[in-house]
């Protein structure tokens, strides 16, 4: 059976082919991302008016390349949530209309929970029950996972998610957006011991904050930038602009990046301790990050936990891993009908 998966919660445009359980024929992703760039952070209405523009041809080239024709499709599998209302709308109205055109079930998807299957996708048997770290662009939510469609939520963000955090950050450094990425590789250069920032950590719950520590971020460089203001004037050198040596930079971000993955590390493995499983997986698009990635294995393998990351061309926003979800639920009986609605804050639970 093939399902065809569409993909549109954010800033990707995303269409997939994938036959039966997990046999990926095309995976096709395009994102607004350059649009966003100069805002520093996504603008809504970009974001949609771009799907408008590209889910047809998205959605043809995925059906392009997997050799495969609209009439060959079994089940429209779309993301319904969360995201933005404006870009939800466009896939999942794009994908009811198809599913009406052409007599194909539909199934509405939860985003978040389709991070999380992505890194067992690949697997012939089930892996369940286990724990899962969902680390995205707008999310940060730990859950236990039973099945295909159970997944229990045990703490959450308060506030900011760990990928906004990673973007907030690099916004503050000037160093570009979408920040993970860029954060990632300057930590690589920074000295470990040079700056030490810390995030909240509440052993008592398994919720996370992150917007203190971009605040201590922010204050730091305002004060060194006051101090470089005053070292320039003191040189009477008032027509250059004080800015920050790129090793302090270097060094900002290892100090963010090691507190940040502490947090999480610690918080996963008690998630796990508490529910005494001994099974971890880990999606979103900060689950790419290498330092999150090893610094996780060496706790986990300490505590004999196996941990599963989602293949590096799954990670960030794709409708495979949409797909791949929808058709394990349809199997179980589920489908969606056309009076499926998009949800900007759906729970993962849901
Ligand atoms: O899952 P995703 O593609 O979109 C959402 O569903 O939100 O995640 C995007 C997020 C961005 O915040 C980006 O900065 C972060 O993933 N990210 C990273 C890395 N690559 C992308 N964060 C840390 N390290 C990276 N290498
Ligand atoms: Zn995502």
């Amino acid at each position: 059976m093939l399902t065809l998966g569409i993909e549109t919660s954010c800033d990707e445009t995303a269409a997939a082919v994938i036959e039966n359980k997990n046999v990926i024929l095309s995976n096709v992703v395009v994102s607004s991302v350059h649009l966003h760039k100069k805002f520093g952070g996504i603008i809504p209405e970009l974001a949609s008016r771009y799907h408008v523009e590209h889910i047809n041809k998205v959605v043809t080239q995925a059906l392009v390349i997997s050799r495969k024709r609209l009439n060959d499709i079994g089940l429209i599998s779309v993301t319904y949530g969360p995201g933005l209302i404006g870009a939800l709308l466009v896939g999942v109205c794009f994908a009811k209309s198809i599913s009406l055109a052409k007599d194909i079930p539909l199934i509405g998807v939860n985003h978040l929970q389709a991070h999380l299957y992505a890194a067992v996708m690949s697997l012939e048997k089930d892996w369940f029950p286990c724990i899962g770290l969902v680390v995205s662009g707008g999310h940060t939510a730990l859950c236990l996972i039973e099945d295909v469609d159970k997944f229990t939520l045990l703490g959450q963000t308060k506030d900011d998610a760990v990928g906004e955090a990673f973007d907030k950050v690099a916004k503050i450094l000037n160093i570009g957006y979408p920040g993970g990425a860029v954060i990632e590789k300057k930590a690589r250069r920074g000295n470990h011991n040079d700056i030490r920032f810390s995030a909240f950590s509440n052993r008592q719950s398994l919720d996370f904050s992150f917007s203190g520590i971009k605040t201590a971020v922010l204050y730091y460089v305002n004060d060194l930038k006051k101090k470089n203001e005053a070292r320039f004037q003191h040189m009477a050198i008032k027509a250059m602009h004080p800015g920050i040596d790129s090793d302090i930079i270097n060094n900002i971000c290892v100090g963010f990046q090691s507190a940040v993955v502490k947090v999480l590390v610690d918080r996963v493995i008690a998630a796990c301790k508490k529910k005494r499983l001994r099974r971890l997986v880990l999606g979103g698009g900060v689950s790419i990050n290498n330092y999150l990635r090893g610094e996780l294995v060496k706790r986990a393998k300490e505590e004999k936990i196996l941990v599963r990351f989602c293949d590096r061309s799954l990670c960030l926003d794709n409708a495979a891993m949409i797909a791949g979800l929808g058709y394990r639920l349809f199997k179980k009986g589920k489908t969606s009908t056309l009076a499926l609605t998009p949800i900007s804050s759906l729970s993962i639970e849901t």
